[in-house]
């Protein structure tokens, strides 16, 4: 499929065994690695190959290669890979094969000759395992060197011309795509030398997860919910996109430069943002989903210095107890410094200026060493217009039907809403109803990673993150960061293991809510 194809469509389909449904089989090709010796390859990468390769999703024609520093064999490399596989039972079994189409090709970012070289080695191995030509290169690397393998790539002629009718080369860029609008538009400018937009596939975790396109499916493949998603039915939404681990592994490093706001807020609850309050767009493929992701970002308030000190609250975590366990400050934590401002956590309230959702308030809160793993979105919807029930609260958030969606753990969604106590009294009390994945559909939801890979595979956009929704996402937050900067606005404590600082609370007590507790 030529990369000139402004919407391309998956097109390979086989008939999968298992549910007498159509699966999709990825094109032939090599899939080439870069940071191929890092934690996100390691972790997350060659399970998700491994996976779709012994599942039959990646036909046989295709080969993996690591570009890596060291000046490995074949087999060493493939013995160090082993280790990512081990402990995933399921697939750990399926190694042997994998390992056969496994290959790794030496050279460092920086050097063009080695690039010449991963050429030469690419074109010998579409001899052997018949891959057309066609190429994913993966940039799982420092964002740094984002742009230096780019262009080493181009140079080197890895990258066809997006015209060309011959076989294909794709780009997968880890987040983070820039820190701040400028270096985001900078990263475009250098990557966009050598790479079209149909080419380049800016990769969010988030939107490979099942519970998250879900929910285009609870709005669109249902009818009920259109008609109340909207300002006159519904009062609020609560993003919580909350974590329990801290800098663990060393992660400080990277996350004391990025802070819960580039490393949560401009990418994942973006995205969950978009798909909840999007308008229904005329079909799912990539760009008529991706035009209207857009269009929510661009209806993001524009708040001056005082707007960002009324609506968003930045938290650091001191020492305390996590699932029992003492831990300490997060500038005791290993590559964090001493006196560290950078937030681990982020409350923020903010309205979208658009028909739909004017007036409406849309909260965030997002945060490491909180007391609890989950990602859910919780949409109240506004309370009957009178009480004709004994002791029926209409105030603040007591009696209001509310949809829940779980992203994780425990993926599902729930309603609650008021049913009569049995009885001669005219009492309410909530209930709910609940969907869960686990009881629903045979075996856990595949890996984001899976999802996503495969689809760039096929070559379908729908899943990645367009340059725009990029910009609009780093404006909003840029002019955030910026206020916090000019106006020395540095974190508020809160312990670990607690839901943050008080101050979260007053953001939606003056609208007279609350934060839900999570399921
Ligand atoms: C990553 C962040 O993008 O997402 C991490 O960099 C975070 O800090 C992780 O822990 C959360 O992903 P998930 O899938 O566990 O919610």
């Amino acid at each position: 499929m030529p990369d000139s194809d402004t919407n391309p469509v998956p097109t390979t389909l086989s008939m999968s065994t298992t549910e007498g449904l159509p699966s999709r089989i990825a094109e032939p090709c090599v899939i080439v690695l870069f940071g191929a010796t890092g934690d996100l390859t390691h972790r997350k990468l060659l399970p998700a190959l491994c996976r779709l390769a012994q599942s039959g999703q990646l036909a046989n024609q295709y080969a993996v290669l690591g570009f890596a520093r060291r000046d490995w064999t074949h087999d060493r490399f493939r013995e160090e890979m082993a280790s990512s596989i081990a402990s995933h039972s399921v697939i750990s079994g399926h190694w042997p094969e994998f390992a056969r189409h496994l290959f790794v090709s030496q050279g460092t970012f920086d050097d063009l000759a080695s690039f010449e070289a991963l050429k030469v080695q690419l074109d010998a191995i579409d001899q052997e395992f018949g891959t057309k030509g066609n190429r994913l290169f993966y940039l799982a690397t420092a964002p740094e060197s984002f742009a230096q393998i780019v262009e080493n790539l181009g140079r080197s002629g890895l990258i066809y011309p997006a015209n060309s009718t011959g076989p294909w080369s794709r780009v997968v860029v880890e987040k983070p795509f820039g820190h701040d609008t400028q270096s985001a538009i900078q990263l475009h400018e250098d990557i966009s030398k050598w790479l079209t937009e149909a080419q380049t596939y800016r990769i969010d975790h988030y939107l490979g997860k099942e519970t998250v396109q879900n929910i285009l499916a609870l709005r669109f493949g249902n009818t009920v919910w259109e008609s109340i998603w909207n300002r006159s039915h519904v009062a609020s939404i609560q993003f919580l996109v909350s974590e329990t681990v801290g800098m663990s592994g060393g992660r400080g490093a990277f996350y004391d430069q990025a802070g819960a706001i580039r490393d949560m807020v401009q990418n994942h609850m973006m995205q969950l943002l978009g798909m909840i309050c999007l308008e229904p767009p005329g079909d799912l493929s990539a760009d008529s989903l991706r035009n209207e992701m857009v269009k929510v970002l661009q209806a993001l308030p524009k708040w001056n210095p005082e707007d960002v000190a009324q609506n968003v609250v930045r938290g650091q975590y001191t020492a305390g107890v996590v699932d029992g366990e003492e831990v300490p400050s997060y500038t005791a934590e290993r590559n964090v410094g001493p006196h560290s401002t950078t937030e681990t956590y982020l409350a923020m309230r903010l309205t979208l200026e658009n028909w739909r959702w004017a007036g409406v308030p849309i909260y965030f809160r997002t945060g490491k060493r909180l007391p609890k793993r989950t990602t859910e979105i919780a949409i109240q919807f506004r309370r009957p217009p009178a009480a004709l029930y004994e002791a029926q609260n209409l105030h603040g958030d007591q009696g209001a039907n509310h949809l829940i969606l779980r992203i994780q753990p425990d993926e599902g969604a729930s309603l609650f809403f008021q049913a009569k106590v049995p009885g001669s009294r005219r009492r309410l009390q909530e209930v709910h109803m609940d969907f869960g994945y686990s009881g629903t559909f045979a075996g856990p939801p595949p890996e984001a990673y899976e999802r996503l890979l495969l689809d760039v595979i096929l070559g379908d956009q729908s899943l990645f993150t367009r340059i725009d929704f990029v910009l609009n996402s780093w404006k909003f937050v840029t002019n955030i960061m910026k206020t916090w900067e000019s106006q020395e606005i540095k974190p508020l404590p809160y312990a670990a293991g607690t839901w943050g600082p008080t101050e979260s609370e007053q953001l939606l007590t003056r609208d007279g809510f609350r934060w839900r507790k999570p399921s």
